[in-house]
């Protein structure tokens, strides 16, 4: 039976920062940020939209009435999770009016997480071929005003559909993860922001990639030959080309173009929005789809890090007529319709943050066009709106 993504879309908060005027307000080259680091615009949440909001907005874009009633696991994967107990997944359950009868979890491990997410659906359809997994990567990236980090900030989330007989990719076999304990990116429970190793995180991801990588060839005896393109986890659009350039030697000239060519397509979308932590390999995976127009039956590869840090590669194959399946005018009116701020309305909204002492508040959603936000904070319960319910 052929397991496998079955629906995929993407949500994004409606501003964005231009990465040249970031650059320039903080007096660093342009191109540092839009070649060296290889990022043009920096989606920013506002208030408004939190891990919840940003995971049920992606799913709006696909689910129909038959995903409501078939959608028995929400697995909400995060790394900004909102409270920790309660599974951001059961608020999103609630506010996309999904079947009751169904389980819904909140899963971590950094950047990591909706890639244990889907392969965990997987193995819930071999065992229920008939139901259908939502799984969602949903995060804003905040490591804070004038840091490092700032140029790799981001915020949005993907919806995947996991299904047998998928409409858009099957998960293949021959899976390879690594998990080794190391402090590369971390964010302690007391903080809002992450502390990160830049250097080091950087230097790990290669590390992981290789690994993976070799012992991937010889378990499944494929090579870079066999994969029309490989997508990777992006902090920043440059960090899987690096990776990428490490192995490139092994193929023929006309294969390291295609995989190249291939490369920069899978990075359009993340270079507008910027690092979405969990959500951002399969953002990857979009841009390719979307704007490469692959053959039916091409192999992709897709290499997931998650800083702590476990890193995991895997292929799927694109599915007949996949591109019948894909909502990329929905995705491409989203890019559309949103709003340049300016670098001091942008350090604004990101100082805007709900009280930390747990007081309520009220929050103005008429400026957010989202169909789903987050309206305030009552008795310590954050208080959701589905525009359309
Ligand atoms: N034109 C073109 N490129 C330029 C440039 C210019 N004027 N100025 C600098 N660059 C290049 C540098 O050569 C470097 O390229 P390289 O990495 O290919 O060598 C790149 O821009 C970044 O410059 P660097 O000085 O290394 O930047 P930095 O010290 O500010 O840190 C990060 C960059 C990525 C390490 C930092 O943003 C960070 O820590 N981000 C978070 C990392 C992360 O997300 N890790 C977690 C998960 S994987």
């Amino acid at each position: 039976m052929k397991i496998g993504i079955d629906k995929i879309g993407f949500y994004s908060p409606h501003v964005y920062v231009d990465m040249e005027k970031l650059a320039e307000a903080r007096g660093v080259e342009p191109a540092k940020f839009t070649i060296g680091i290889g990022q043009s615009q920096m989606a920013i949440a506002p208030i408004t939209q939190d891990s919840v909001t940003l995971a049920a907005n992606a799913a709006l874009q696909i689910i129909d009435e038959e995903d409501r009633e078939k959608i028995d696991f929400v697995i909400f994967c995060s790394e900004s999770g909102i409270d920790h107990s309660k599974s951001g997944g059961v608020y999103v359950h609630q506010l996309l009016g999904l079947n009751p009868h169904a389980r819904a979890v909140e899963l971590k491990q950094a950047c990591y997480a909706a890639t244990a997410g889907i392969q965990m659906a997987k193995g819930h359809i071999a065992l229920n071929p008939e139901s259908k997994v939502l799984v969602l990567g949903t995060d804003i990236a905040r490591y804070g005003l004038n840091t490092p980090g700032e140029s790799t900030q981001g915020a949005g989330a993907v919806a995947m559909i996991i299904s047998a007989n998928p409409h858009v990719m099957e998960l293949e076999q021959h899976n390879v993860y690594l998990t080794n304990d190391i402090m590369d990116f971390w964010r302690p429970i007391y903080s809002d922001k992450a502390f990160v190793d830049g250097k080091f995180s950087n230097e790990q991801y290669i590390l992981f990639f290789n690994k993976v990588w070799e012992v991937y060839k010889e378990k499944s005896g494929l090579e870079l030959k066999d994969m029309e393109a490989i997508c990777y986890h992006l902090p920043y659009t440059k960090m899987g080309l690096k990776a990428l350039r490490t192995v490139l030697d092994e193929a023929s000239e006309e294969v390291q173009e295609r995989l190249l060519k291939n490369y920069q397509t899978s990075t359009i979308y993340n270079r507008n929005v910027g690092n979405i932590y969990t959500g951002s390999l399969y953002l990857s995976l979009l841009s390719l789809l979307e704007n490469a127009d692959l053959e039916d039956g091409s192999r992709i590869g897709m290499f997931s890090y998650g800083s702590g840090a476990v890193g995991e590669f895997f292929t799927g194959v694109l599915q007949l007529n996949y591109r019948d399946y894909l909502i990329k005018e929905s995705h491409q009116q989203l890019f559309n319709k949103r709003e340049e701020v300016t670098v001091e309305k942008y350090e604004e909204i990101f100082e805007d943050v709900l009280p930390a002492d747990g007081s309520d508040i009220e929050l103005d959603i008429s400026k957010d066009p989202a169909t789903i936000c987050l309206s305030g904070v009552v008795d310590n319960k954050r208080q959701y709106v589905n525009k359309n319910r």
